[in-house]
């Protein structure tokens, strides 16, 4: 577990993700006492409310994360097993009309790739189990392709980890089996997830050969 925080600025670089420090009160009154979905959810609604800079939003909900996933050991093992078909799976938590936050688990099968894409809210990944190769892009529009897209970096994100997205990185994923397991097997890369609330004219999916994007 390296269990370290990271985030991927709108311009879609990956630099580690800064925070107030808990204190050593805040830290054991965290691990003593019990931290379930629901009071994870009002914590979360009441940041959202009281900031509006998605930066400073994922710098405070990154801990509550953490601490909920430290503490709520059932959602460890709440996944949905990969769509054969698809190669991917969601299992939802929380998601309420008119509520501003989405949690779920979701499962990749190995070697799947996801689209490019961003996901116009704020985002975090944490990773649960197998690996997550993220590649980051960032829009480089010219006259003629107005949605053309450029490499900033990549990043693999391994159990522990957690990943925060503002709401125009673009990124794309492959999933890899933990190292030191069957390259081969089929275990899956499972990350536990919580997004803002989507803009939908603005998320896309971007093709790199044709030099497009798509809403969806
Ligand atoms: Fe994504």
């Amino acid at each position: 577990m390296s269990d370290c925080d990271w985030l991927v600025t709108n311009e879609s670089q990956c630099v580690p993700l800064e925070g107030k420090a808990q204190s050593i009160a805040t830290k054991t009154y965290w691990a003593e006492k019990p931290y379930r979905l629901h009071r994870f959810l009002t914590d979360v609604e009441d940041i959202i409310w009281h900031e509006s800079d998605d930066r400073v939003r994922l710098q405070k909900i990154c801990p509550l994360v953490r601490r909920l996933l430290n503490s709520s050991e059932w959602i460890l093992s709440n996944f949905s097993l990969p769509d054969p078909e698809t190669g991917w799976s969601v299992q939802l938590h929380y998601d309420e009309p008119d509520f501003p936050i989405t949690v779920q688990t979701v499962a990749w099968a190995p070697q799947s790739v996801s689209p490019i894409h961003n996901h116009a809210t704020w985002g975090i990944v944490a990773m649960l189990d197998g690996q997550e190769q993220n590649t980051f892009w960032k829009r480089s529009p010219t006259s003629e392709f107005p949605d053309l897209i450029e490499q900033t970096g990549s990043h693999l994100l391994t159990p522990g980890d957690i990943l925060c997205l503002m709401p125009e990185a673009i990124h794309q994923i492959k999933a890899i089996p933990q190292s030191g397991r069957d390259a081969n097997g089929d275990e899956p890369t499972i990350s536990f997830n919580v997004y803002g609330v989507t803009d939908y004219d603005r998320r896309c999916e971007f093709n790199l050969a044709q030099q497009t994007a798509a809403i969806f």
